[in-house]
């Protein structure tokens, strides 16, 4: 156990009976030379992370190396942007996390449960309404028939969609479909979410209010998120950890861990003043690659 320096006044003492006679058949006093150290709780030991990748590096047949060498640990509940310039690597990496796609090198290991992908597109069926296409994933996922309709419906509700549970996709904005695609995503019911641009086809206003879903699903559902965004002011707004990665090959060249991420909003000055961080390094990056 470790222990920490005695007080200044010296009247710290080794456990509760120190100082009173140990009754008998207890352990005997410490010894003096102890009496003045007082012991530290030993601190629970970190959960082992929900997503490790250890040393990975992928390459696409004979061509160049995309990733190399990426270690990355990601805690249970935790939200990590992964952010870097087009053609960085971060769509690789976040499919071998899924398990789309095997490592040349390295390791990953996830949940045994898997991880639930939303891509770009919502990719959603469109001859179904937005109830069916997540009574779909309940289906695959075994849930019984009898409760399906009611656990879509309280899902599309968690998305602010309860209004249009019978609406097909067509019939659909494009934020209303990425949020369809929440919900399908949320039914899987898997620890870990992986999220691959899935507001980048939105406009500033729809994706400002999805920033505001997502974190509230985050925080009620205690989901661990990997978020892939090129977008530093999304990164900024959304990540407890941004993961800055560097191109050719892949590779993460910075991290931030953000201390504080209840109450921000996309025009907050800390994620303004973080976004200004962020981009000087990636501008730095870029151009290191231009050279
Ligand atoms: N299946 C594949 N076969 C060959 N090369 C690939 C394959 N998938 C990706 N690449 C290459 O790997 C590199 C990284 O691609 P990736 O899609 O991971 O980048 P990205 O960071 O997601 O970019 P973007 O922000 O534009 O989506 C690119 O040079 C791409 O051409
Ligand atoms: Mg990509």
């Amino acid at each position: 156990m470790s222990t920490a320096p005695a007080s200044a006044s010296g009247s710290a003492h080794a456990g509760p009976e120190a100082g009173a006679p140990a009754p008998a058949g207890t352990t005997k006093p410490l010894a003096p030379s102890f009496d003045s150290v007082t012991p530290v709780p030993v601190a629970a030991p970190a959960p082992p992370p929900a997503v490790r990748v250890d040393g990975v590096s992928k390459r696409f047949g004979a061509g160049p190396v995309v990733l190399e060498d990426v270690s990355l640990d990601i805690a249970p509940g935790e939200f990590v942007c992964l952010l870097g310039a087009s053609g960085c690597g971060k769509s690789t990496l976040l499919n071998l996390i899924a398990g789309l796609d095997r490592p040349t090198a390295g390791r990953i290991e996830t949940p045994d449960e898997g991880s639930a992908v939303m891509f770009q597109e919502s990719a959603l069926m469109p001859w179904l309404t937005a109830r069916r296409n997540v009574e779909l994933a309940l289906r695959l996922r075994g849930v019984p028939r009898g409760e399906r309709r009611e656990k879509a419906l309280s899902l599309l509700d968690a998305v602010n969609l309860a209004d249009a549970a019978e609406k097909r996709p067509h019939e659909l904005s494009g934020g209303m479909r990425q949020r369809v695609a929440l919900a399908r995503a949320l039914a899987q019911d898997r620890p870990v979410l992986l999220m691959d641009e899935p507001f980048a086809a939105l406009d500033a206003i729809t994706r400002d209010l999805l920033h505001e879903e997502l974190e509230r699903v985050w925080r009620a559902t205690g989901r661990t998120i990997v978020f892939v965004t090129h977008n530093v002011r999304e990164a900024a707004r959304l990540g407890q950890r941004v993961v800055l990665m560097g191109s050719r090959p892949g590779r993460i060249v910075q991290q931030w861990q953000i201390a504080k991420t209840t109450g921000r909003r996309i025009e907050s000055p800390e994620v303004a003043a973080l976004s200004v961080e962020i981009t000087e390094q990636l501008r730095k990056e870029i151009r290191r690659n231009a050279a």
